[in-house]
């Protein structure tokens, strides 16, 4: 059993900027002792990550593992503007269990239709123009560019900004709060992060007021609408407003990030994708998903009783859990020469490949899919024919990344 036998896998550092970079050499030496193991990390405890592909959907979809953080007892109760933002946060339906997220979730599913989703596509091309155009006039008159800071990130805080129906003029405000709450730790004041956290907590607060009393025709006015009938209070609204931005933008930025950076380093593919089709850009897509997932592993998953994986593999109850996305979408067993960038295995007519897991399996399955694909299909092929010259101005051995086990992609990327 591997959770009581001697092989002791190594430590395990998120905040290592090496591992950040490339955590997939430590993930396959991980998947190669077994599909889950129990991993000591760096600040004393331990986890355990599953890393094998049938074994991450068999986790992802048993109800023995819960999504509920272990209570809050005994913590100090929030006491500052900032904290009781963070505390909403934890209100939301990934941190939910049957049956309370099956309430949650049914109500966001019957405002995220397909065919309002399909709607938005031109107003994110009208967006994705805006900023390609700013990046070209910065890129004639300072020669280089950071593509994350002019392009991934704020077109995913636009997009959720329609989404949640936040009008053009306070669009300013919600990408800077948003992108001080999302920096890295170490990158800004604690005093200008809370700050933030305050601020979205009180404009989201406002929002919902004012969907009550003025819908619109957007995503959040219908979630609004219906809330009360669904039986939602309005901390869970706050929640959810909390979760679209952050469970929207975050992965969405990365992968928009990965896939640029992946284009810029196999110009073949990017010459073969400007070349091709719809059906090639939507292959280069799903090939950065798997390639380059940007959620790295899912939310933290809990035991509530012993579960037998199968193959000698037991977990304890109680114990915590990560399954790792990027482990799971480059296992050897399902996907050949996981670690090659080959866009055309997800083209039609290539064999089917296994779906890749980086939207997730199961109830918790992502909820933005669709829209997430449809911003990356607008998205890169107007960036790449727009700047067909655009090449890499740094290293990309070089380049740092997001820390932690929670989402992946290059914290820069620099382009002239
Ligand atoms: C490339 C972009 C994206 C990726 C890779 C991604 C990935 C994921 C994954 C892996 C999960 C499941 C997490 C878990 O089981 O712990 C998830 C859940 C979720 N995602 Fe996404 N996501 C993306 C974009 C979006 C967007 C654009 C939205 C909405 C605006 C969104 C909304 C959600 C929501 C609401 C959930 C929770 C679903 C639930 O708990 O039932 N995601 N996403």
């Amino acid at each position: 059993m591997i959770g009581e036998d001697e092989r002791v896998p190594e430590l395990l550092d998120p905040a290592d900027p090496a591992f950040a970079r490339d955590p997939y050499p430590y993930y396959a030496r991980l998947r190669e002792s077994g599909p889950a193991a129990r991993v000591p990390l760096a600040n004393g405890t331990h986890a355990w990550l599953v890393t094998g592909y049938e074994q991450a959907r068999a986790v992802l979809a048993d109800p023995r593992l819960s999504n509920v953080p272990p209570a809050a007892a005994g913590r100090p109760k929030p006491d500052s503007p900032a904290q009781r933002a963070r505390g909403c946060l934890a209100r939301h339906m990934l941190n939910s269990d049957a049956p309370d997220h099956g309430r949650l979730r049914r109500l966001t599913t019957a405002a995220f239709t397909p065919r309002r989703v399909d709607a938005l596509r031109p107003r994110i091309e009208r967006l994705t123009d805006a900023l390609v155009s700013e990046v070209a006039g910065r890129l004639a008159r300072e020669g280089v560019v950071d593509l994350v800071d002019a392009f991934a990130f704020p077109l995913p805080v636009l997009v959720i900004g329609e989404v949640l129906g936040v009008p053009e003029a306070d669009r300013a405000d919600l990408r800077e709060w948003t992108y001080r709450v999302g920096s890295p730790a170490d990158a800004l004041a604690r005093g200008a992060v809370d700050e933030a956290w305050a601020g979205l907590h009180a404009y989201f607060s406002t929002l919902i007021e004012h969907k009550r009393r003025a819908p619109g025709d957007d995503l959040f006015s219908a979630l609004v609408h219906d809330a009360r009938e669904g039986g939602l209070d309005d901390g869970e609204l706050l929640a959810m407003a909390f979760l679209l931005l952050f469970a929207g933008y975050e992965t969405t930025m990365n992968l928009l990030a990965s896939a640029s950076l992946l284009l810029l380093t196999h110009p073949a593919e990017a010459a073969a994708a400007r070349a091709g089709d719809e059906a090639r850009w939507n292959a280069v897509i799903e090939e950065t998903l798997r390639h380059a997932s940007p959620l790295e592993g899912t939310t933290w998953r809990r035991t509530t009783e012993r579960v037998d994986l199968g193959g000698g593999t037991v977990i304890p109850a109680e114990d915590s859990v990560l399954v790792v996305l990027a482990a799971a979408n480059r296992d050897p067993h399902h996907f050949p020469a996981p670690d090659a960038f080959r866009p055309a295995r997800y083209l039609t007519g290539a064999g089917r490949p296994a779906p890749h897991l980086a939207f997730g399996h199961g109830p918790h399955f992502c909820l933005g899919s669709r829209l997430a694909r449809l911003e990356a299909v607008v998205a890169l092929p107007r960036l790449f024919d727009a700047l067909p010259g655009l090449t890499l101005a740094a290293d990309p051995a070089e380049l740092p990344y997001r820390p932690g086990l929670l989402v992946r992609g290059p914290r820069r990327l620099p382009v002239r």
